[in-house]
């Protein structure tokens, strides 16, 4: 027998609606959420009126609840479902009653935005038993947290996995196995989409709610909770970045005197009022392009202390923390942005470049934690890359060694609570990817050069936030994914598959002045590449005007850029180009 049958006989929700409306529990939580909405509505200044959704709303029994109390005090009430027949039925209830309930489809997996929902229009949202059914928690509690104004209040009330009752029952509908089959990161190896309290706590402090609180019943009530969260406003977040400045420890840095980490610096100066702060590197050189950054440190006020120093050498790390003592600095947060590529594709890999590369990166890492263990530090940011996150052709030790900076910015917090990540694209006009042109490339291949605006952006949330791990990347989806939307294969790019096959129907109509073939649509199959065009890819990759007499490497063509030009002509279905040069025979 089909489950519709079991729980919907003949169609009908009379078996169902029991459950929700009359049970024990289920009046009891509703009663809770009741509670809680007649104490938001008793708390509002004079004449303020609620802007209130309702995610996931089904037949009503939470708005039927909630509605007499928000009666005068709410200026629209924004039903929805992912159902149309739930929105027609509620209509036929409350329009006469309520005429400040409005209806609208909305599926909180996906961007509101992209759903007709504006940013930031209400003031509460309520989801009864619904956020839990959706695929991917974190894009479900981000798109919450867009929808909500500063200050919102997200009011959840969802079962809890010891509902024995609820598993056996729901479990039977295709919809409670989206979680498994979709492959959420953050329920994996789980037998329910139901989460703890706990996880739920962790996930919206790390989806940046704030105060939030658990309300749940003695004994057999256990089964469910209404949990509320609410969404930081913009003094919270500065306040909590403030927090950098008033604690007044010194900020160490290794790397620091490259893009990211004077860039990081600045941040820290100018929105978290740092005074103190220790720069390391090996030369002692600020890197070409973060000049004017170097200026601005040298005239902000701050003290700076420019230390040469190896991170790849743990003594250096243990003597450059011990050093702070010297001038009476205590330690307040470590930023590890010290790293070299040694890039090559894999059949010209070594031992020595992976050494190249961990060496600061891995055992830096390791050193400055260590060091950093007597010290109550409030923050431990490593610098990751985007390589880790997606995978990039020719860096195998890059990428090995930022997936392990990864997991030990996960472990470093779970052990003591500070550790955080970020894992760059290749950011533009500061840094080591500007200076090689990696930036240019990932514009082309769709992974995205996050701009140096933009990287400001991201450290100011990351100080102010609690993620574990963030990426920065400035995703061109269509051009990512490709076409027939495999994209790179990983499931967790799954949600976005649509985008890719959206931007394939557009791929299918070149325009005329596009010289070179766009990727995958060359006519010719293992024709021989002609000099033109073998030329106008060559400038393509490296970005420039190419002597065509030059060998490919003068001209610009690194390691990276070689992987690229091979899979370009490869797409193009052309053969692979055996010549040093565009015009060697
Ligand atoms: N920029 C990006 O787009 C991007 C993308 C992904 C990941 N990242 C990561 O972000 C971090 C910073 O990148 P960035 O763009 O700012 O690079 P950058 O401009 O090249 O700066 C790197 C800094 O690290 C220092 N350094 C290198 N090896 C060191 C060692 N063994 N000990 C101490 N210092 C060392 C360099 O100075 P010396 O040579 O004088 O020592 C330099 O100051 C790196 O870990 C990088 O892998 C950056």
């Amino acid at each position: 027998m089909p489950y519709q049958e079991l729980l919907f006989p003949g169609g009908s929700m009379d078996t169902v609606l029991p459950v929700y409306k009359d049970g024990v529990v289920a009046s009891f939580y509703n009663d809770c959420v009741v509670a809680a909405v007649r104490a938001i509505v008793d708390a509002l200044p004079e004449g303020r009126l609620l802007r209130v959704l309702e995610i996931g709303a089904g037949t009503g029994g939470t708005a039927a609840s909630v509605l007499p109390a928000l009666r005068h005090a709410c200026s629209c009430y924004t039903f929805t479902d992912v159902s149309e027949s739930f929105l027609r039925a509620a209509s036929k209830i409350f329009a006469a009653e309520y005429p400040f309930v409005e209806y609208e489809l909305l599926n909180i997996d996906a961007d509101p935005r992209l759903q007709g929902f504006a940013s930031a229009q209400y003031d509460l949202i309520i989801s009864t038993n619904c956020l839990h059914a959706t695929p991917f928690m974190r894009n479900t509690l981000r798109n919450c947290h867009q929808l909500l104004a500063p200050g919102g209040l997200l009011l959840i009330n969802d079962a809890q996995p010891t509902s024995a009752f609820v598993q056996i029952t729901f479990g039977l509908t295709d919809g409670w196995w989206l979680f498994h089959e979709l492959g959420d990161p953050e329920r994996v190896g789980y037998h329910s989409p139901l989460m703890e309290w706990e996880q739920w706590r962790g996930l919206l402090e790390e989806s940046r709610f704030r105060q939030t609180v658990c309300m749940r019943g003695a004994g057999f009530l256990q089964v469910q909770a209404v949990m509320v969260a609410q969404k930081g406003g913009a003094a919270t977040s500065a306040e909590s970045v403030t927090r950098i400045g008033r604690e007044n420890g010194a900020q160490l840095f290794t790397g620091g005197l490259g893009g990211l980490g004077l860039l990081t610096a600045r941040v820290l100066v100018k929105e978290a009022g740092a005074t103190r702060l220790l720069i390391s590197s090996r030369s002692g050189q600020v890197q070409r392009g973060s000049e004017a950054d170097w200026e601005w440190l040298a005239t902000s006020g701050a003290t700076l202390r420019c230390v040469r120093s190896d991170a790849s050498d743990p003594s250096e790390i243990r003597w450059l923390v011990q050093s702070l003592s010297g001038d009476n600095w205590r330690l307040g947060g470590v930023f590890h942005a010290a790293g070299v590529l040694a890039d090559a594709l894999l059949a010209g890999q070594s031992a020595q470049r992976f050494c190249t590369v961990y060496g600061p990166k891995v055992h830096g890492g390791v050193a400055l934690h260590r060091a950093a263990a007597q010290s109550p530090v409030s923050t431990f940011l490593v610098y990751s890359s985007a390589a880790s996150l997606l995978g990039s052709a020719g860096q195998a030790p890059h990428s090995a060694a930022n997936s392990w900076l990864d997991a030990f910015a996960y472990w470093r917090r779970s052990i003591c609570g500070v550790g955080q990540g970020l894992q760059w694209g290749a950011v533009a006009e500061i840094g080591y990817a500007a200076r090689h042109g990696a930036d240019t490339r990932a514009e082309r291949s769709g992974s995205g050069a996050p701009t140096r605006a933009m990287a400001y952006e991201a450290l100011s949330c990351a100080l102010s936030s609690h993620w574990r791990l963030a990426a920065v990347v400035p995703i061109d989806w269509p051009k990512l994914l490709g076409p027939s939307g495999a994209g790179v294969g990983m499931t967790f790019l799954t949600p976005h598959r649509h985008k890719g096959r959206a931007a394939g129907r557009e791929e299918r109509a070149p325009t005329k002045a596009a010289q070179v073939p766009a990727r995958g649509t060359a006519s010719t199959s293992e024709s021989l590449v002609s000099f033109e065009l073998l030329l106008q890819l060559v400038e393509r990759t490296v970005g420039g005007a190419v002597d065509a007499d030059a060998p490919l490497m003068e001209a610009g063509l690194d390691s990276l850029g070689a992987v690229e030009l091979r899979n370009q002509l490869q797409q193009a279905r052309l053969r692979p180009h055996p010549h040093p040069s565009p015009r060697a025979p």
